[in-house]
């Protein structure tokens, strides 16, 4: 190497430290003034992100109470009607007359079925929405109990897809199914030594559901419609899907089979 090119070399250096200490004055002096602002802009001592963040904690605390006192709700609502089921019970032990027991045990099935649904929704963490399956399988399996249906002659062939529904879908669809149910254990296996219901619940678009109910029993006798009930079961059936919006047909299968169509959401 020259000389010249040694001199050269060495002022080049000289350069490159002088620029890298240029370079971190002005990065010091950028941070510093950037810094300062990002802090006076989004830190925690701004007065708006400060009143930012209590009114979310308001929020929060406001949602938290709301829940609790929709879980408060459920939960006295269920105690009531609990208390109205045992005095039906009561009234049962005393009642002599098979009629007069027929009719308590039938109201008490329904009122059930309502306390049933705040139960669950009590115990659920979401309270908007409930697992429509669940509720149909705890209200059929209860009506078996009730009706003291032996389980070798009588199956119950449960095929429920989940599906949440919000409470005024689940407290018209329990009731219908507990009608349903009902009438299948009552009247359809009369003079039938074995014998099937089946639920059968889907929801295919995300938006509608459809619910089966069958029986291979004897039938429905003629002269009953669905259209104009005499009979106060299949009037509440009637009165309930024309409630939420939604459709029930009698399908043409041997015994008694119904399908019902109805949105998970009341619109
Ligand atoms: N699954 C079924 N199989 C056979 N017969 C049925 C079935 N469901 C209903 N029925 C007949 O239809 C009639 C009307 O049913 P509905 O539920 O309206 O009245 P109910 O069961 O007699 O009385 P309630 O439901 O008010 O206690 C019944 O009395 C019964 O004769
Ligand atoms: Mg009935």
């Amino acid at each position: 190497m020259t000389s010249r090119q040694n001199n050269s070399l060495t002022a080049l250096k000289k350069e490159i430290k002088r620029l890298e200490k240029e370079l971190a004055t002005t990065k010091a002096a950028l941070e510093a003034i950037l810094g300062g602002k990002i802090d006076a802009i989004i830190g925690p001592e701004c007065p708006y992100v400060l009143k930012a963040k209590q009114a979310e904690e308001e929020i929060n605390r406001l949602l938290e109470e709301k829940d609790a006192l929709i879980k408060e709700i459920h939960h006295r609502v269920k105690n009531n009607l609990q208390i109205v089921v045992s005095l039906l019970h009561l009234q049962l032990t005393h009642a002599t007359n098979p009629e007069s027991r027929d009719n308590l045990l039938t109201l008490q099935n329904r009122i059930r079925a309502m306390a049933l649904v705040h139960d669950m929704f009590y115990r659920t963490e979401n309270m908007a929405y409930l697992n429509l399956a669940d509720y149909l399988e705890r209200i059929a399996i209860h009506l078996f109990n009730v009706y003291r249906v032996d389980e070798k002659r009588i199956k119950l062939n449960l095929e429920l897809q989940p599906v949440e529904v919000s409470i005024n879908i689940a407290i018209p669809i329990g009731m219908i199914l507990n009608e349903l149910v009902s009438n299948s254990l009552k009247h359809a296996f009369k003079n039938k030594d074995t014998g099937e219901v089946r639920l059968m619940l889907s929801s295919d678009d995300g938006t509608s559901c459809r619910l089966i109910v069958q029986d291979d029993g004897i039938g429905l006798p003629p002269g009953i419609s669905l259209n104009q009930p005499n009979t106060l079961g299949l009037e509440i059936v009637r009165l309930l899907i024309e409630q939420i919006n939604g459709t029930i047909k009698k399908l043409d299968l041997p015994g008694t089979a119904f399908e019902l169509k109805f949105n998970k959401f009341l619109q």
